[in-house]
C-alpha cells in the first residue's frame, strides 16, 4: 500500500503507425505526488509538459497514446482502467484547468451554469443548489459580484475573470488532485499573482493536491512545494522545489536558473540557453541537453544518463554533476 496519491511509472508517450511503437515524445518519465502536495513540472515548450499532464487526465490528443509504463491514481491503476470508470473520476477525483480558458469554456452558455453542471452531474445536486454552489466557489475564486457574474457569457468576462471561472468549474466537485497546465501564462504579471493566489489558497484550505506544469521557475518557486525539470521528454532533475532551485545539479536546470530574471539580484546578468532544443525526429543519442552543454564530453552522446540520487530525495540525470550519492 502506497500513501502516494498520484504515481507515474516508466510513462512512455508517443505515436503508433502500423500497431507499433513510431515516435517516442515523452520518454520513461517517473514522478509520484502525495495528499497535499504541490507538484511543478518546468522546461522550455515541446519538452512535453502538457502531454505528460494530459496522459493523467486521460485526455491525450488523438493519435497520441501511452505506448508503455503506468499511472496509477490512489493505488489504482488508471492506464488500464475502462474508460468509463475513468472519466467518472473526473471531476470529483481529478479535474483539470487548461491554458486558454476561451477553448475550454462554452462560449454560448453563461458561466455560472458551466460551473454548475459538475456539480449536477458529479454529486447529483439539484439546480438551485449546483447554482449556490456555482456562486460559492466563484465568491471563493475572488470574483467579485459573482450573483450577477454567474449571468454573463465569457466573451463578457476579462481573461482573469475567465481563468477563476475555470479555477471555479475544476474545484466545484472538490477534487483530491488539480492539473493545470500554464494556468496564469496568457495573464499579466498582477493578475498572474492574484490567480496564483487564489489556486494556493484553495488547494490550502481543502488539502486538494497540484500538479502545476509552467515554463516559469518564479511561478513554480511562488507555488509548488517539489518539482520536475522535463526536457525534450526526459525528466532531467527532481526534488523539493528548495533543492532543486537552490542547489540545481542538472546543466539544463542551472541555464533555465541562469536566464531566467532574479527580482532579488537585478543586477545579475542574463544568460540565455545557447540553441535550441531538438524536434521530436532530431533527437541526439545519448542526452538529450548534450548538443547545448557546456559540459558535455563525448559520453553524453552515447547513452541517456541514469536519473540518480544526487541528494536526499533530489534526483539528476547527468554523468557529469550528479555525483552518486554516497
Ligand atoms: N497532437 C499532437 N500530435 C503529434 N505530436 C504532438 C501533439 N501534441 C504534441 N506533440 C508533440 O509533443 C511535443 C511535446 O508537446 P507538449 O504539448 O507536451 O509540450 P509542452 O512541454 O507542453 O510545450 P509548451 O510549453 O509549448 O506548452 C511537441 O513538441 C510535439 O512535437
Ligand atoms: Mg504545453
Amino acid at each position: 500500500m502506497t500513501d502516494m496519491l498520484l504515481e507515474v511509472e516508466n510513462l512512455v508517450i508517443g505515436m503508433r503507425r502500423a500497431g507499433r511503437p513510431d515516435a517516442v515524445i515523452v520518454d520513461d518519465v517517473s514522478f509520484s505526488v502525495a495528499a497535499h502536495e504541490r507538484f511543478g513540472i518546468v522546461g522550455e515548450s515541446g519538452s512535453g509538459k502538457s502531454l505528460t499532464l494530459r496522459a493523467v487526465a486521460g485526455l491525450l490528443p488523438k493519435g497520441v497514446e501511452v505506448l508503455s509504463g503506468r499511472i496509477a491514481y490512489a493505488g489504482k491503476s488508471l492506464t488500464g482502467m475502462p474508460p468509463q470508470e475513468r472519466r467518472r473520476l473526473m471531476g470529483p477525483e481529478i479535474a483539470m484547468i487548461f491554458q486558454e480558458p476561451m477553448t475550454a469554456l462554452n462560449p454560448v452558455i453563461r458561466v455560472g451554469e458551466q460551473i454548475a453542471e459538475g456539480p449536477r452531474r458529479h454529486l447529483g445536486l439539484s439546480k438551485k443548489a449546483a447554482n449556490t454552489v456555482a456562486i460559492e466557489m466563484m465568491a471563493r475564486t475572488g470574483i467579485p459580484d459573482p450573483e450577477r457574474r454567474a449571468r454573463a457569457y465569457p466573451h463578457e468576462l476579462s481573461g482573469g475573470l475567465r481563468q477563476r471561472i475555470m479555477i471555479a468549474m475544476a474545484v466545484s466537485c472538490n477534487p483530491r488532485l488539480l492539473l493545470c497546465d500554464e494556468p496564469t501564462t496568457a495573464l499579466d504579471v498582477t493578475v498572474q499573482h492574484q490567480v496564483l493566489k487564489v489556486l494556493e489558497g484553495l488547494c490550502a484550505d481543502t488539502g486538494t493536491a497540484l500538479i502545476f506544469v509552467t515554463h516559469d521557475l518564479a511561478v513554480v518557486n511562488q507555488t509548488c512545494t517539489d518539482m520536475a525539470v522535463m526536457y525534450s521528454g526526459h525528466i532531467v532533475e527532481s526534488g523539493t522545489v528548495a533543492d532543486v532551485l537552490g542547489d540545481a545539479r542538472h546543466p539544463y536546470t542551472q541555464g533555465l536558473l541562469g536566464s531566467a530574471p532574479d527580482f532579488d539580484r537585478p543586477e545579475r546578468r542574463l544568460v540565455p540557453i545557447p540553441g535550441f532544443p531538438p524536434s521530436l525526429t532530431s533527437r541526439p543519442a545519448g542526452c538529450p541537453f548534450a548538443p547545448r552543454c557546456a559540459l558535455a564530453v563525448d559520453d553524453c552522446s552515447k547513452a541517456m544518463p541514469t536519473t540518480e540520487l544526487v541528494a536526499p530525495g533530489h534526483t539528476a540525470a547527468c554523468i557529469m554533476t550528479a555525483g552518486v550519492l554516497a
